[in-house]
């Protein structure tokens, strides 16, 4: 584990449906930590839906958008408190994301399903939010193909199928005690 690793910074990663945000908002609650959906985040900023961003302007310039968004967050919350991070889906897929996570020196955890789960649970999502990316099955499965070399390179892999949010929300907390805390420097 690199020195600067911290478990004052966790970043959920995974794909669509893995359960990011509610188990980052249960985490963060649980730790006193500031919970930050970056998808939220980005559509405060842009004052427009994930939805309209890939209407209007590809996924390309989605992408940039949410590279710069990150940035700005972790450059805001540089002296800040705890902090708890769910990344979209594609997020960790991209290397500048995945550098820019890596400076900030946090603790990624990947969030596990299978791909009929994650399915079910994009198509039961009752939270109103439109998921240009979901919407075809055969470009679903591919993409879940394709993002999981990418995602592996998570440090802690959590399964979620079959369990609670409690449940998952306890393991990453029994996950982030057993990690060596930050080395201070005196
Ligand atoms: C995406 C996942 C979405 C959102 C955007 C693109 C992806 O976030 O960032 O629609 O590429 O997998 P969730 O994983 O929170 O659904």
């Amino acid at each position: 584990m690199p020195q600067s690793e911290s478990t004052r910074r966790v970043f959920l990663i995974g794909f669509m449906g893995a359960g990011k945000t509610t188990v980052g908002h249960e985490l963060a609650k649980r730790r006193r930590a500031k919970f930050v959906d970056l998808d939220v985040l980005i559509e405060e900023r842009e004052g427009r839906t994930i939805a309209d961003i890939f209407a209007s302007s590809g996924e390309r310039a989605f992408r940039r958008i949410e590279s710069a968004t990150l940035s700005a967050l972790l450059q805001e919350q540089e002296q800040g408190g705890d902090l708890v991070v769910a990344l979209g889906g594609g997020a960790f897929i991209e290397p500048e994301i995945r550098e820019a996570v890596n400076r900030a020196g946090g603790t990624t955890v990947l969030l596990q399903a299978s791909l009929s789960e994650l399915e079910r649970r994009c198509q039961n999502d009752d939270s109103r939010r439109v998921r240009p990316l979901a919407g075809d099955r055969e470009r679903f499965a591919e993409l879940f193909a394709s993002r999981k070399s990418a995602y592996e390179m998570a440090r802690f892999h959590v399964i979620t199928e079959n369990r609670s949010v409690e449940q998952v929300v306890s393991t990453i907390e029994e996950i982030l005690a057993a990690t060596k805390p930050e080395v201070q420097q005196s």
